[in-house]
């Protein structure tokens, strides 16, 4: 793949911005899909914008409820949270980050499991609360439990930018015309390439690992196991 590293995906985070409609949802999509195609990875999606479980094919979507209910814990699975309030999302999805922190402490794991989040600005800010710092904790030190991460975001400047440092792999697709976006992108990866965003197509990203900045197309999702079962639970 021209377009996303797997090795540095266990090294790093990921991190993808851009407008509305530019093709954020279905690049991360693709890579949900590289990523459980991979022998040794798993995924858990966050949906905190209800948009990722309708496109992608991955195995289990189960729609989270703002009222009390069991949560099924697996991985390969799609929590599709867009009907909580923020904070229930921010909560949800912390709780289900310790929960893996603390399995993967004291029995270990053979896997690597990525947690791909929808507007990960919610959880990748500058707040120090208990719950940003179960996040905070697997961005910068997941690597030693094979816990890693991929957000998505429209708006950079909304994120801490020790989040934006810890991701090694950052997609720039068009960017929002406003001020505090531009410039954040700016200090990212400089003048030139900023420009360059406005000019980019859907599916066209400014791609930027380590030193390395350069132009991709990634090409258009498609969902690969439409025989596999999709089950959601009842209520949605
Ligand atoms: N790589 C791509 N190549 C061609 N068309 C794409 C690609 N990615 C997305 N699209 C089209 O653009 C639309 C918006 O993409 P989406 O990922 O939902 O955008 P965003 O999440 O940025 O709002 C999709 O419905 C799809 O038709
Ligand atoms: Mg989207």
């Amino acid at each position: 793949m021209t377009w996303f590293d797997v090795e540095e995906q266990k090294r790093s985070n990921s991190l993808i911005v851009g407008c509305n409609s530019s093709g954020k949802t279905y690049l991360l999509a693709s890579i949900e899909q590289a990523l459980r195609l991979e022998d040794d990875w798993k995924t858990i999606c966050f949906d905190n914008a209800g948009t990722f479980s309708k496109i992608s094919d991955i195995p289990e979507k189960y729609r989270v409820l703002p009222v009390s209910q069991k949560i099924p814990i697996r991985s390969n699975i799609c929590y599709d949270t867009s009907l909580l309030l923020r904070s229930a999302q921010i909560r949800f999805m912390s709780e289900m980050m310790r929960y893996y922190w603390l399995s993967r402490a004291h029995n270990g794991a053979s896997k690597w499991l990525a947690f791909l989040v929808e507007e990960c600005e919610l959880i990748w800010q500058r707040i120090r609360s208990k719950e940003h710092e179960a996040i905070l904790r697997i961005c910068s030190s997941g690597r030693n439990q094979k816990l890693r991460m991929v957000g998505v975001t429209t708006d950079l400047s909304l994120l801490d930018t020790h989040y934006i440092r810890l991701a090694g792999q950052r997609y720039f697709s068009k960017q929002l015309v406003e001020e505090n976006a531009q410039r954040k992108l700016r200090r990212t990866i400089g003048k030139s390439w900023t420009e360059q965003t406005a000019k980019l197509e859907v599916g066209e990203f400014i791609y930027q690992k380590g030193t390395e900045i350069r132009a991709v197309q990634v090409p258009c999702y498609n969902k690969i196991c439409e025989t596999m079962l999709l089950r959601e639970n009842r209520q949605s």
